[in-house]
């Protein structure tokens, strides 16, 4: 995939919009503070080449990449940290209740990153079997960067508090919004082309993590998506039929 976003998209144009929570409550008893502010929005015209077709390439193009380096040739470190900035900014939440968290982490830091799982997984997995975790931790390292995607659980717990009917549902719902934004940045980085691939160390790296980037105790660890050049196209995938995966009535 060589097309960037950029010029998928070239007929960009900045408006202010007013924004307000608009998830429509199940019970009409609850109500949402009317709460709205003026946002700056990055759009595209509605006279914009961006068809259904260019986004599909763009999922369709996203893949795991496992063998990574350091070349951010494709999209710099400055790039990456746009894209994922508009990704938090604009992936939806439920009642835009705003729960994701990143760190974006570069050399060195990203680098550390890996260190510590590896040392991490040491105290876990036996030392005879622990040559294909040791290799795996090395394809991390060798990639350009981390993109670490959080929760705010005093959101999460803020919106439970505040909707009590749907209490066991917000954290599913800010996993959910999580898992988008996760896809964006992926699918992002890949239409700069970039590689990635999505991991999950955590719980057992939280504490390690929250001491070394300083994140606060309520930014609960959802997953590390490694990024970096690509060295090789992803490899084959297999579909199940979409007849048995997709039903459709009423057209
Ligand atoms: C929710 C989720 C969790 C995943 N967790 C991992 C993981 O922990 N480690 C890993 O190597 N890949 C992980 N993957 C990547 C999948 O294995 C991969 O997306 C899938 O096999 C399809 O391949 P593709 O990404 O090339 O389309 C995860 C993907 C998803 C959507």
């Amino acid at each position: 995939m060589t097309r960037s976003i950029s010029k998928l998209a070239p007929h960009l144009f900045t408006l202010t919009t007013r924004v307000a929570p608009r998830q429509l409550p199940l019970s009409s008893s609850i109500r949402t503070t009317p709460r709205t502010f003026s946002t700056t929005v990055t759009m595209s015209s509605q006279n914009t080449p961006i068809n259904a077709d260019a986004v599909l390439d763009l999922v369709k193009a996203r893949r795991s990449h496992y063998v990574l380096n350091k070349d951010l040739s494709t999209c710099s470190a400055e790039r990456v940290q746009e894209i994922v900035k508009q990704a938090v900014l604009h992936i939806p939440s439920s009642f835009n209740s705003q729960s994701n968290r990143v760190v974006v982490l570069f050399g060195a830091e990203h680098e550390k990153l890996w260190d510590m799982t590896t040392e991490v997984l040491k105290t876990v997995v036996p030392p005879e079997n622990f040559e294909p975790t040791a290799q795996k931790m090395a394809l991390f390292k060798g990639a350009a960067g981390t993109v670490l995607f959080f929760e705010d659980q005093e959101v999460v717990e803020g919106m439970q508090a505040k909707f009590a009917l749907y209490a066991d549902k917000f954290p599913i719902w800010a996993t959910q919004s999580d898992a988008m934004l996760q896809f964006t940045v992926w699918t992002a980085l890949e239409a700069e082309g970039l590689g990635a691939n999505l991991q999950h160390y955590n719980p057992i790296i939280d504490s390690k993590v929250a001491e070394a980037y300083k994140t606060p105790s309520n930014w609960r660890l959802n997953a590390q998506l490694v990024f970096g050049g690509r060295t090789s196209e992803a490899g084959p995938k297999d579909f199940m039929p979409i007849e048995q995966r997709f039903k459709v009535f009423g057209a």
